[in-house]
């Protein structure tokens, strides 16, 4: 599903590398490792948001949501549409879906709020269903479970338990609950820079 080989990020005064793995079709598979050892590099790779090197196969249409949820300054329903927009989909055709997301993430009552006026948490729910809506194959989940409440966590596992059969989950966590429930595949990094190597 995702195949990744001698994938190194470049930075200023410091070279990324991680090591090959392939991540499975339909699992969630949790990235691990302790703050600054690159998970949020890896996702931005695998999403194609950063510049990299070596390979990374992608079978599939992937969406990336971040640590911090960025939302526009419009509604909260205009936010969840918008990847639905942009591919000139039928809105129509995503009613029931909007509505089930929304119920199970109990953020029903916020769709014609102001995204800017609502909670952190709350933004990350909004978030969530914006990256899920139009059924990508991939979904990279970077630390969604900072602002969530327990309740909320439970409310998330429920969603990408049913959504699994579909979409291929790579999350990163650090809420171990959240992870022993969900957990199918683990891909640990250690943070092996390799400093000053660069000279750029
Ligand atoms: N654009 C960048 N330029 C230089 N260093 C960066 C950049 N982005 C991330 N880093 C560094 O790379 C390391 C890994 O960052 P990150 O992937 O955000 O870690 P994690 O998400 O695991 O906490 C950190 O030491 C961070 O400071
Ligand atoms: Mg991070």
């Amino acid at each position: 599903m995702i195949e990744i080989k001698n994938l190194k990020v470049l930075f200023k005064t410091f070279a990324m590398p991680f090591e090959d793995y392939n991540f499975k079709k339909n699992r969630v598979t949790f990235v691990k490792g302790r703050n600054g050892s690159g998970k949020t590099t890896l996702l931005k790779s695998l999403a194609n948001l950063i510049e990299y090197e070596g390979v990374i196969n992608i079978d599939g249409e992937v969406t990336y949501n971040s640590q911090e949820a960025v939302l526009f300054n419009r509604s909260v329903y205009e936010n969840i549409i918008y990847p639905i927009k942009i591919r000139n989909l039928d809105i129509s055709q995503y009613t029931k879906t909007i509505d089930y997301y929304c119920k199970v993430l109990d953020i029903s009552h916020l769709l014609t709020n102001n995204a800017h006026k609502i909670s952190s948490g709350e933004k990350m729910k909004v978030s969530i269903v914006r990256s899920i809506i139009f059924n990508p194959d991939i979904v990279l989940l970077d630390e969604p479970t900072t602002h969530l409440d327990l309740e909320s966590i439970d409310e998330l596992t429920i969603l990408i338990k049913k959504l699994k059969d579909k979409i291929t989950f790579v999350i990163v966590s650090h809420n171990q609950k959240f992870i022993d429930d969900l957990l199918d595949e683990e891909y640990h990094l250690g943070g092996n820079y390799v400093f000053s190597k660069i000279n750029r």
